[in-house]
C-alpha cells in the first residue's frame, strides 16, 4: 500500500484560489499516474468492505469532484450511483437544499426517485473543508428517507473542523493540516 506521505505529494497547493485566502488543494495531479489512482480505489474499497461489508446499496457523489471517484466506487462494490448536483442541472422533479462552503453558497439538488426510503447510502466526495458541502448532501438523503451509513472523502482538511458539523458517521484516507 502506498504511503499516505506519497498521496500527499500528489495534491498540489494553490494559493489565493478561487478566492484570496483560500489555499487550493487540487487533487487532479493524482489522476495523471494510473498506478495511484488505481492504489487510491484499492484504499476506499477496502476501508468499505471492512466497515460495512456488503450493505452498501447506493453510492451517492457530489457533484463535480464526487462524481470522478463515486461511479468507479460503486462499480467495485456492486452497487449503484446516483447524483447530487447543482441547481439547475438535474430533469425531473428534485428535492434542493442551500449551503455555504469554504468560498461561497451554492444550492444542490437530488432527483426524487434516485434513492428510496430506507436504503443505505455511502456518500462520496474527494474533500471536505468547512463540511457545508457534506452536510448538505446528508441532509437531502434523509429528506429522502434513506440511511447515511458514511460520509467517505479521500482528504480532510483538519485545521476547518468540518467533520464537526457532521452527525453521520465520517471516514478519510488523507489528513491536511
Ligand atoms: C468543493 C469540494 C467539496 C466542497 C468542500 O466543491 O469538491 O465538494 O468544495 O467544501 P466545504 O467542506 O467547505 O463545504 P466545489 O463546490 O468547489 O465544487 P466542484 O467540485 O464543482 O469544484
Ligand atoms: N473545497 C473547499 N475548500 C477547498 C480547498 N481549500 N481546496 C480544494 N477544494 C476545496
Amino acid at each position: 500500500r502506498r504511503e499516505e506521505s506519497t498521496c500527499k505529494e500528489c495534491n498540489r497547493t494553490i494559493p489565493d484560489f478561487p478566492k484570496p485566502g483560500i489555499l487550493f488543494r487540487d487533487i487532479f495531479p493524482l489522476f495523471r499516474d494510473p498506478s495511484i489512482l488505481s492504489d487510491l480505489l484499492d484504499l476506499l474499497v477496502h476501508h468499505v468492505q471492512q466497515n460495512f461489508k456488503d450493505k452498501v446499496d447506493v453510492v451517492v457523489g457530489l457533484e463535480a469532484r464526487g462524481f470522478l471517484f463515486g461511479p468507479m466506487l460503486a462499480l467495485r462494490l456492486g452497487c449503484g450511483f446516483a447524483p447530487i448536483r447543482k441547481k439547475g442541472k438535474l430533469p425531473g422533479e428534485c428535492i434542493q437544499v442551500s449551503y455555504t462552503l469554504e468560498y461561497g453558497t451554492d444550492v444542490f439538488e437530488m432527483q426524487k426517485g434516485a434513492i428510496t426510503a430506507g436504503q443505505k447510502i455511502l456518500i462520496v466526495d474527494d474533500l471536505i473543508a468547512t463540511g457545508g458541502t457534506m452536510m448538505a448532501a446528508c441532509q437531502l438523503v434523509k429528506n429522502m428517507e434513506a440511511k447515511v451509513l458514511e460520509c467517505l472523502v479521500i482528504i480532510e482538511l483538519t485545521d476547518l473542523k468540518g467533520k464537526e458539523k457532521l452527525t453521520d458517521p465520517f471516514h478519510t484516507l488523507i489528513d491536511f493540516e
